[in-house]
Order: C-alpha cells, then structure tokens, then sequence
C-alpha cells in the first residue's frame, strides 16, 4: 500500500512573529517499491517534508495516509507507524548512546516488544545489511568505530525495524568520497534486494541520479517537479534557477548541444553520452566490455577517437567521466541507464 499526502502544509512557531510555513500544499502517492529521490536547496522544505511521512512532525494543514490509516489522527500509535516506516535522520550517529553496537541496533526491536531470539536475529541481519561484520562489531562500543561505520550502525538501528520504507535523510552528509560511494552502494544494494521504499533526500544530483527511479524537486515548501530521472534532468535551466544542478552526464550534453554537436535529448548516464559521441564520431558503439569497465571505455574511447569534439570538450569529458565514474559504475554494470535498472529491480 502506498504513501499518500494530502495538501500537506507545515508551518512552524504559527501565529508568533517567527511564523515560517516550510510546506505548502503538498500532494503526491509514494508507490511501494519506488526509490524516491527528495531534492531541493537548503531550506526547500526536505526534512520538513519526510519527517511527516513517520508522524515526527504533525501537518498544520492535510493528512498523510500510510498503507490506507491516516497517521495524523489523534490515537494512532506512533510506534506502530514506525515500524512500516523507518526515518534515518540526518547525521543519525549523533543519536547514538547505547554502549554496545548491538544494544544500540536492537533499541528498536525491544521497544516492539519482541523476543530476545527474535531481536538478535534482526541486529546480525541488520548489520549484515549495512555491510557491518556483526561478530567484530557487536560488542564494540559504537563510539570506537569511525564516522562512517558509525552511520552504519545507525541505520542498522532502523532497518533492524524491518521497515517498509525507509527515509534517509542526507545520508552522504559529511562523508569524504570514498565514505559517500559506499554508504550509496549500500542504499542501493539494499532497495535491489529488499524490494522495499526507499526515500533518500539529496541535494546531490550526481548521488542519486544513479539510484532513483523517481525524483520531487522541492524548492520554498513546494513540490515544483516529480518525474523519472530523465524527464526532470532534462529541464537543467530551471533546475539552475533554483540552485539545483544536473547530473555531469547531461551537464556535458548539454554544453556539447551549445557548442553546436548534435547531440541527442534526454541522456544523463556518462556511459550513454559516451556512445551518442561515438555514433555521432560515426564510431562503434560501446560493447559489453566497454561497459563493464566503465573507466577505460570513458576515458581513453571518448578522448582518442571523437575528432568530432575539440580538445577542450574531451577534456571536459574526460575529467567529468573519472570524477563520477564510481558514482556511475554500479549503473554501468549493463548497457541500460542506471535508473532503469533501478527501476527493474523495484519491479522485480
Ligand atoms: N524547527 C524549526 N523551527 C522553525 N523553522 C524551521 C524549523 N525547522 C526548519 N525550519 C524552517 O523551515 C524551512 C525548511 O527547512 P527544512 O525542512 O529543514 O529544509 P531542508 O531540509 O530542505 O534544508 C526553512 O526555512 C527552515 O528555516
Ligand atoms: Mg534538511
């Protein structure tokens, strides 16, 4: 069952002279197995907007309906919502404080009442689940681990609800390079084989291009843009407008379209602006082995044999390609755009 909300509006502090409404009339229906991308400026309403669909935050105007039940009623158990919906907040480690890592992951279980054969079992596959070995992690103490085992952990906290859908908020925040691409090929690994929802708030276009199959595009509390990947990369100027950018892939298209090279609508992968060049060079395009290493095929292809883009563009194609070529290389793994082998595995 979905998720759906209803003229959702929050205002804070109402009726004092700090009054703020971060959410204006917001509709939409989350769809089970949908992997939503929430984007915006800081300050576009994001966490305001997520933190409804748990009952964190109480709407000051509409409702929120999870699996059919209205969570904004009065007599609704917030624990009951909790345990369809999962909210991983933004830094969560912070909320950390248990002394063990496996007392922290099973806080969310106790307090759902469940036997302690039952809540052990959820804390080692909660931990298998954010790539954590349980046998050397679970009697540490969380605050031994680094920043981002610890962020680890903290999401296992809440998977270890065994959730529906799960909401992470800015899960990237902080990390350096290497520390982001993991925590995002977990999240990814993760929706591919638990088939549940996942709602990542971003305001990186290149971390969650790769992921979502579809994307809300917040700007001042309201809801300005919802579509695949594709269709909302392709209006890269207002996105501009409003502080967003697109992902490098179709930024490069884009200024390749300027400069005059007739390059297709529509592409944000690197690795499918890679072949339009080539067909466009009147080159092979990219094979299988291409694909599978997605490095070599960017850089040296897309460089040597395209004498059809002067050597500054290849440069600025080169440079963009190694720069996210991490971030695409789980999507490269076959021929397709990475949202719609996302989006396979959300049907499968
Ligand atoms: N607790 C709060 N009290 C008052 N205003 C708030 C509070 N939290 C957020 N806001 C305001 O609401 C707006 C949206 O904030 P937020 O939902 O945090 O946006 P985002 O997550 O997109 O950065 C901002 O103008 C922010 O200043
Ligand atoms: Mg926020």
């Amino acid at each position: 069952m979905p998720i759906q909300v209803e003229h959702l509006t929050h205002t804070y502090l109402p009726g004092s002279p700090f009054s703020a409404t971060a959410i204006h009339d917001l509709c939409l229906t989350i769809e089970d197995g949908e992997f939503i991308g929430v984007l915006g400026h800081t300050g576009s309403g994001k966490t305001t907007f997520v933190q409804h669909l748990n009952g964190l935050l109480k709407p000051t105007v509409g409702r929120v309906l999870v699996d059919g039940t209205d969570i904004t009623q009065k007599g609704v158990s917030l624990l009951d919502v909790r345990k369809k919906v999962g909210l991983v907040f933004q830094y969560p480690e912070y909320q950390l404080f248990e002394e063990t890592v496996a007392k922290d992951v099973a806080f969310g279980p106790k307090n759902m009442g469940l036997s302690k054969v039952e809540i052990d079992e959820r804390v080692r596959w909660a931990l298998v689940q954010v790539g954590l070995d349980a046998a050397q992690v679970a009697d540490s103490s969380p605050f031994e681990l680094s920043g981002g085992q610890m962020r680890r952990v903290a999401i296992a906290g809440v998977l270890a609800m065994k959730p529906k859908t799960l909401i992470l908020d800015e899960p990237t925040a902080g990390l350096d390079p290497r520390g982001r691409r993991s925590i995002l090929e977990m999240i990814r690994r993760l929706h591919a084989e638990t088939h549940m929802t996942v709602i990542m708030v971003s305001h990186s276009m290149d971390d969650i291009a790769p992921l979502a199959t579809r994307l809300l595009v917040m700007n001042r509390g309201e809801l300005v843009m919802s579509g695949t990947p594709r269709e909302v990369f392709r209006h890269r100027n207002e996105l501009k407008a409003i502080g967003l950018g697109v992902p490098q892939g179709a930024e490069l298209c884009w200024r390749l379209r300027e400069a005059g090279v007739p390059m297709p609508d529509g592409l944000y992968t690197l690795p499918e602006v890679r072949d339009a060049i080539l067909a466009l060079a009147g080159l092979r395009p990219a094979t299988e082995a291409d694909a599978v290493q997605p490095n070599a095929a960017q850089s040296s292809d897309a460089q040597s044999r395209n004498d059809q883009v002067d050597a500054a563009q290849s440069s600025a194609a080169q440079s963009s390609a190694a720069q996210s070529s991490d971030a695409q290389s789980s999507a490269a793994q076959s021929s397709e755009g990475p949202a719609d082998a996302a989006r396979k595995g959300a049907n499968a």
